[in-house]
């Protein structure tokens, strides 16, 4: 005979099993997703200790930390190579596949990944973001290609494919940095050739997508984290949206945009090069990210770390403590 009483069992216990599961992460913090930088893994040591530092602070916290491939190793290489619109959409895919997150979550990016997690907000954000907040990240790109560390291989490789035609369709596709390299000297090819940064700021007049704006713009927060000493990421105000001036365009614009708004002229320079801050930028002034929306809402919070690129030392702790982990 079929045992009928205890598959009814089975079910109502399986039944609970899932209420139970539900109920935990909904009374929970907020889940977190961490998106590592370049050189880094979804697994290192590093990251297993962030991970840990950030469950102390916030018991019970699920946190997912975002990778390309499971291998360690394989990881660390994506971080180098590959298609970076691709990486957005893959990692998409498996945001929306982890059931502790399809409430929303927190995100965290650290260096490049600050970026990325911009693009899975500007064009995803299902399971949605609550605050974002990037350290050191590359927002405006960058005028050089990062140094390396005098062993690290992979990097020396990729540095210098990349240094050799970094506008070319190969490095375009397949060098990861090359994606967000954004020379004032060659703006022009610049606009022409990259098919990641030119997007997700929406730096193309005719192609902007008034989807990225209105998701980027439905953040709770957006914490843009610079370090103070800088020198991996040039020029470092990339990472508070700032940028190296365009010759001509930026020239001319700026002249106008100073004129409107006299008050912001805070204009720093850097191996004279003149540094247009956030506020000054065209992607701002005409909100093409929904960047400027958020600011007048008050919602954009500029924060310093002292010291070098990723240099977190303690610097995390109150802004974890302040942006990660409310009531989901
Ligand atoms: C704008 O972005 C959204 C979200 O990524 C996408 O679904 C849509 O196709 C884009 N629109 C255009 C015109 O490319």
């Amino acid at each position: 005979m079929f045992p009928l009483t205890i598959i009814i069992c089975t079910v109502i216990f399986y039944l609970q099993c899932i209420v139970l599961a539900s109920d935990t992460h909904k009374r929970g913090p907020r889940p977190l997703v961490l998106w590592h930088g370049l050189g880094d893994s979804h697994s290192s040591p590093g990251m297993v200790e962030f991970a840990g530092l950030i469950k102390e602070v916030h018991p019970g916290i699920f946190i997912h930390s975002v990778y390309i491939d499971q291998e360690e190793d394989k990881d660390r290489r994506a971080g180098f190579y590959g298609n970076v619109n691709d990486q957005v959409a893959l990692v998409a895919g498996q945001l929306a596949s982890i059931m502790e997150l399809e409430g929303g979550f927190d995100a965290i990016g650290f260096s490049q990944g600050g970026q990325f997690l911009r693009a899975y907000v500007e064009r995803y954000n299902e399971p949605k973001v609550n605050n974002l907040i990037t350290f050191g990240s590359q927002h405006m790109g960058i005028s050089d290609i990062p140094i390396c560390g005098r062993y690290d291989l992979l990097c020396q490789i990729a540095r210098r494919a990349a240094r050799g035609s970094v506008y070319g369709e190969w490095a375009q596709n397949n060098l990861v940095t090359a994606q967000y390299f954004r020379n004032p000297d060659n703006y022009a090819t610049y606009l022409e050739a990259n098919k990641f940064l030119t997007s997700i700021n929406n730096e193309k007049e005719g192609e902007r997508n008034g989807t990225y704006a209105k998701n980027l713009a439905s953040l709770n927060k957006i914490v843009l984290v610079l370090f103070t000493e800088d020198k991996t990421v040039v020029p470092k105000e990339s990472s508070w949206f700032g940028s190296e001036a365009i010759p001509g365009d930026d020239e001319v614009g700026m002249q106008q945009r100073i004129g409107q708004r006299p008050f912001l002229l805070n204009i720093q320079r850097r191996d004279d090069r003149e540094i247009i801050p956030m506020r000054l930028q065209r992607l701002y002034t005409e909100d093409w990210i929904g960047l400027r929306t958020l600011d007048t809402r008050g919602d954009v919070i500029l924060e310093t770390c002292e010291g070098e690129h990723m240099q977190v030392g303690d610097c995390w702790k109150p802004l974890v403590l302040k942006f990660v982990g409310g009531k989901a």
